[in-house]
């Protein structure tokens, strides 16, 4: 960590903890949300945005980080099916006990050390680490699952030689996969920087707050004038500037900069540079960007972005629902602006346009292997890349050959 850094990090731990006391305060007063009472949490909204609530459920968003239960891990925990072996000849096996899920390590038979499941990190789209506590610490555990392949797998970035039980999680961990966590002291290790959590202290999921900002003063006025249809109290975002639309959703999708405030401040409105310093390093070429957690910086370099107006991640995706792998109602919105009248449609020759119609993503936007992202299942030599959308949206001559043959 260099001094800016540390810096930074300092005042943003000392002011976390600072408002976390006033958390404290409050939530001995009440049972109030523990973010504090300007929140008024999910299940009030339901009264009256009971559409979008009921939609909003299913989304990977709002079920990204959940307690841990025999029904929130996706993993197996039936014999053949719950073992990892390291290198060094340990093994870890998942074990369901009366107590709880535990990893639990043994050398040769020999049992070494449980490790329970806390927390569910991801919705269980693609994959699923877990969270360890342990005196207001929370540690990832070793192995995570791994959807596509129905496996466990060591976790990214931990050693195939032995289990790894010691990796401390930090707090913008929780910034982009919860709404709220509770943190009960901020102290100095020399020049590190060490958080302590309350155990198990989560808003779960990214709320409705997290995008739109804390709402009470919202609920309690329509709450009291039911007549009043113009939204009051809330931000519009309708009126916001298209760059601030793009920020609401780049605070996580754009990667892990230098903070220089909490993630959990955030407002809609807010410029994402007031979160992060700028990166001077060298610009690297989109086509090098990785396409794990960085959807904003490949969408912007793509033309539809560069050469239109007002396009934000919203003309594709609607924010309150799971629209996963609708590849033809998604298509639809390409030939909002793409239509066959105006010439902008596909360039493609020889190709029938109904067939294109019925899925443009998988030529334009095909799933490409994250190179930081990486699992190594049981038994395996090499790991296995995680895979996702590029969104980096231009012509691939390769995924082209590989449609196309299926057309025929
Ligand atoms: C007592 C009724 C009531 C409750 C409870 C309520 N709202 Fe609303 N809300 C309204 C009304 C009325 C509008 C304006 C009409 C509309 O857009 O649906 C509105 C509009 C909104 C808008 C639209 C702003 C825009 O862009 O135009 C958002 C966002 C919103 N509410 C969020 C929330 C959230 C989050 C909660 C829960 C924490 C909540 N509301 C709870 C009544 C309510
Ligand atoms: C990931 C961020 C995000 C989350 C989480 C989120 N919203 Fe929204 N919401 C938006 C955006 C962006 C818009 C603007 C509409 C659009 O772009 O389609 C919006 C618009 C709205 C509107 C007005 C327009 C409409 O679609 O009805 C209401 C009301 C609303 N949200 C309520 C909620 C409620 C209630 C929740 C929780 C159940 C919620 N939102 C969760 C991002 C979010
Ligand atoms: C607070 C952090 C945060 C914000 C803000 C946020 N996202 Fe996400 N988003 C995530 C995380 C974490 C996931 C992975 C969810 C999971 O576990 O499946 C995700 C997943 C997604 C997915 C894939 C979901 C699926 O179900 O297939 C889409 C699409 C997406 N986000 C779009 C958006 C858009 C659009 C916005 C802005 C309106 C936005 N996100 C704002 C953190 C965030
Ligand atoms: C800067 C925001 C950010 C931070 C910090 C972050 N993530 Fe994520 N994470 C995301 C987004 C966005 C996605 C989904 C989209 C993607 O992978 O491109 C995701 C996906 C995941 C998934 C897969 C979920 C799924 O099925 O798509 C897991 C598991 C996960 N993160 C765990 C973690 C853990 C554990 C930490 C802390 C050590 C962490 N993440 C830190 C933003 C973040
Ligand atoms: C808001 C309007 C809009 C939407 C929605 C949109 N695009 Fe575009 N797209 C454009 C514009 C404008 C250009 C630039 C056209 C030009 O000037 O050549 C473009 C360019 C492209 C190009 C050429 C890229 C290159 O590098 O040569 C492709 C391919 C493309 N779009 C595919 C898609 C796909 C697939 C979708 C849906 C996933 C989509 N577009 C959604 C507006 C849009
Ligand atoms: C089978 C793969 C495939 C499908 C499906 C497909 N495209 Fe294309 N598209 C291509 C290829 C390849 C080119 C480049 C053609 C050329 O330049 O000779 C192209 C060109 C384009 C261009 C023009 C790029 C330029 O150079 O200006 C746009 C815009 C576009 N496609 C949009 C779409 C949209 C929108 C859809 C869905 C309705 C779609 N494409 C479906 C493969 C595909
Ligand atoms: C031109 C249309 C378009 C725009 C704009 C767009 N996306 Fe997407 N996005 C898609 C499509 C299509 C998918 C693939 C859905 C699927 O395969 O289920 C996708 C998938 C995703 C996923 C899941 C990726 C994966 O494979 O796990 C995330 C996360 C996401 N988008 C976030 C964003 C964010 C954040 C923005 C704005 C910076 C954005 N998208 C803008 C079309 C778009």
């Amino acid at each position: 960590m260099n001094k800016r850094q540390f810096y930074v990090s300092f005042l943003i731990l000392s002011s976390i903890f600072i408002f976390s006391q006033c958390f404290r305060q409050s939530s001995i007063k009440d049972n109030t949300d523990i973010r504090g009472e300007q929140f008024a949490g999910s299940s009030s909204c339901i009264s009256c945005h009971k559409q979008v609530y009921d939609t909003y459920a299913s989304t990977g968003h709002f079920n990204t980080s959940a307690p841990a239960t025999a029904k929130t891990v996706k993993g197996s925990f039936a014999p053949d099916h719950n073992t990892f072996s390291y290198t060094n000849g340990s093994h870890v096996i998942m074990e369901s006990r009366d107590s709880g899920l535990f990893q639990v390590e043994y050398k040769g038979s020999a049992l070494q050390a449980a490790h329970r499941f806390d927390i569910v990190m991801g919705s269980g789209r693609k994959a699923q680490s877990f969270l360890s506590w342990k005196d207001g610490k929370y540690y990832q555990l070793p192995l995570s699952y791994f959807v596509p392949v129905h496996s466990w797998a060591n976790s990214p970035g931990f050693p195939p030689a032995y289990p790894k039980f010691d990796r401390i999680i930090p707090g913008t961990c929780f910034g982009c996969h919860s709404a709220a966590v509770g943190i009960r002291d901020v102290q100095m290790e020399g020049m590190r920087l060490s958080e302590e959590f309350e155990k198990n202290q989560l808003v779960y999921g990214i709320d409705c707050e997290r995008c739109h900002g804390p709402a009470a003063d919202h609920v309690v006025f329509h709450t009291s004038h039911p007549a009043e249809k113009n939204a009051m109290h809330i931000t519009r975002i309708g009126g916001l500037k298209n760059q601030q639309r793009l920020d609401m959703c780049a605070l996580c999708h754009s990667g892990l900069g230098t903070p220089q405030k909490s993630a959990f401040d955030y407002r809609p409105g807010d410029a994402l540079s007031d979160y992060f310093f700028p990166d001077y390093t060298r610009p690297v070429r989109a086509a090098e960007v990785d396409v794990h957690g960085k959807q904003y910086q490949l969408f912007t370099a793509s033309k539809c972005f560069v050469k239109s107006n007002n396009m934000n991640c919203s003309s594709c995706h609607n924010p309150h629902r799971n629209e996963r792998d609708q590849l033809e109602l998604l298509s639809r919105r390409c030939m909002n602006c793409h239509q066959q009248e105006n010439h902008t449609f596909c360039k493609l020759k020889d190709a029938n346009a109904a067939k294109l119609a019925a899925n443009c993503i998988d030529c334009h936007m095909p799933v490409s292997p994250s190179g930081k992202i990486t699992l190594l299942t049981d038994g395996q030599a090499s790991p296995t890349p995680d895979s996702m959308r590029t969104h980096l949206i231009t012509v691939y001559p390769e995924a082209t050959r590989k449609i196309l043959s299926r057309f025929r």
